[in-house]
């Protein structure tokens, strides 16, 4: 399996694309499917989220508030079992969900015969890259890398895009991937081919990743969403493995993978 990380999102070639936002959205997702959620529908705009009401729930921020007339904001805290057992929720984001559009979307700078036509079944966007779609986080690093660790021996190309903040770097998604491709690389035993930023992203995890609280104050976005009074949900976040969910494209839609 080749890793390569993307340290901001565009259009990427591979097989699997694995999308991070940490803070907050692709934490809250997997909490969300956890707790019960039947799918969620990244939605590029608010716009787009309320056309779905009233048969789906309206989840999501901007500037980490919940917009008006929404049923949810984007805290992990927000998607108990009794908020979203059995629901759709139809979900926009300042930078996860746009970022998801992003992979989703944008036109195909490659020809990519060997892929089927239709990777992603029935989904509304034309073009994509990756045969399979994923969100990762802290709080579900081991259940993603059960889930690639069959592919591990296999010539697949796995890019892992992070959300970033307003189209450029964020601290904690880079260290998360990080996370990730120090547990692929040792599931690997050590054979993992690793583009540079695969590699900065390792380094930074060996530097944060015994330390999240330090991570959640070093960066911006930490420090914004503090600020904002969500220090609770740095702490949901950090929470290593919480869960064992991993949202998966499925016909248009994330569910538990
Ligand atoms: C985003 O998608 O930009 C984040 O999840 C923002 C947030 O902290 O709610």
């Amino acid at each position: 399996m080749r890793t390569e990380v993307l340290l901001s999102p565009r259009p990427v070639r591979c097989e699997v694309a694995i999308v991070i936002d940490v803070l907050r959205f692709t934490t809250s997702a997997a909490y969300a499917l956890a707790n019960g959620a039947r799918s969620l529908i990244p939605c590029a705009t608010i716009e787009e989220a309320r056309a779905h009401a009233p048969r789906a729930l309206l989840a999501g921020e901007r500037h980490a508030v919940k917009p008006d007339g929404f049923d949810l904001g984007n805290s992990p805290l927000e998607f108990t079992a009794e908020a979203v057992q059995g629901r759709e929720l139809a979900w926009t984001t300042t930078n996860g969900t746009r970022a998801i559009h992003a992979i989703l979307t944008a036109p195909s700078p490659f020809p990519v015969p060997h892929l089927p036509p239709r990777p992603f079944a029935s989904t509304s966007s034309p073009s994509l890259y990756g045969r399979d779609l994923i969100l990762a986080s802290y709080v579900n690093l081991s259940a993603v890398v059960a889930l690639l660790r069959p592919r591990l021996e296999e010539p697949a190309s796995v890019a892992i895009a992070c959300a970033g903040r307003d189209g450029g770097f964020a601290l904690e998604d880079a260290a998360c991937a990080g996370a990730l491709v120090r547990r692929l690389q040792a599931a690997s035993g050590g054979r993992l081919p690793m583009n540079d930023g695969a590699r900065a992203c390792a380094c930074l995890d060996e530097a944060y990743g015994e330390d999240l609280s330090r991570l959640f104050r070093d960066a911006q976005h930490g420090r914004f969403l503090r600020d904002r009074g969500f220090g609770a949900d740095l702490d949901a976040c950090a929470a290593i493995d919480a869960v064992a969910v991993v949202p998966r494209w499925r016909d248009g839609r994330f569910v538990a993978g």
